[in-house]
């Protein structure tokens, strides 16, 4: 796997917070799957599950490259799944999967119950 593209993003855990109090549900299935959805309402603190996914689907983008909404790349093409002991992996879908080209994400999330980060790089096979 050859790293063809890096990003990286920060996400301040009271404005999603927020998003979620006023907008709720129509936040959540906007932006979120129905995977990441079940994920972060299981947790004790949802919003900064949230949060970390919201920074990673922005951390996405970059290391996809610029334009990725005019192409018609959508919120939840952007998926961060939970894996094996809790690591998460990134699944792209739709124009997102076709914008990679083939290429993999890898995803590192972490969070405070005041900021959310995360990094993604793109990989070509
Ligand atoms: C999993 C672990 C790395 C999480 O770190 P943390 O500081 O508690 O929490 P952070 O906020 O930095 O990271 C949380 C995120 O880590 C990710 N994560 C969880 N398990 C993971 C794993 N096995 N591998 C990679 N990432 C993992 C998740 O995405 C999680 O966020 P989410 O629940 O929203 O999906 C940590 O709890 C752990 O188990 N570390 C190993 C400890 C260890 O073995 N120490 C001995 C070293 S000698």
């Amino acid at each position: 796997m050859k790293p063809t593209g890096v990003g990286i993003d920060l996400v301040e855990v009271p404005r999603i917070r927020d998003l979620l109090q006023r907008h709720g549900q129509r936040f959540k299935e906007r932006t979120f799957t129905a995977g990441e959805i079940a994920y972060c309402d299981a947790c004790a603190d949802p919003a900064m599950h949230y949060a970390a996914r919201f920074a990673a689907k922005e951390a996405a983008a970059k290391a996809l490259g610029t334009g990725l909404w005019a192409e018609g790349v959508v919120w939840t093409d952007l998926e961060v799944v939970r894996g094996e002991h809790g690591k998460p992996t990134l699944v792209l879908h739709g124009a997102a999967q076709t914008h990679a080209n083939g290429g993999t994400c890898l995803v590192s999330l972490t969070h405070t119950k005041d900021l959310a980060m995360a990094q993604v790089i793109l990989c070509a096979h």
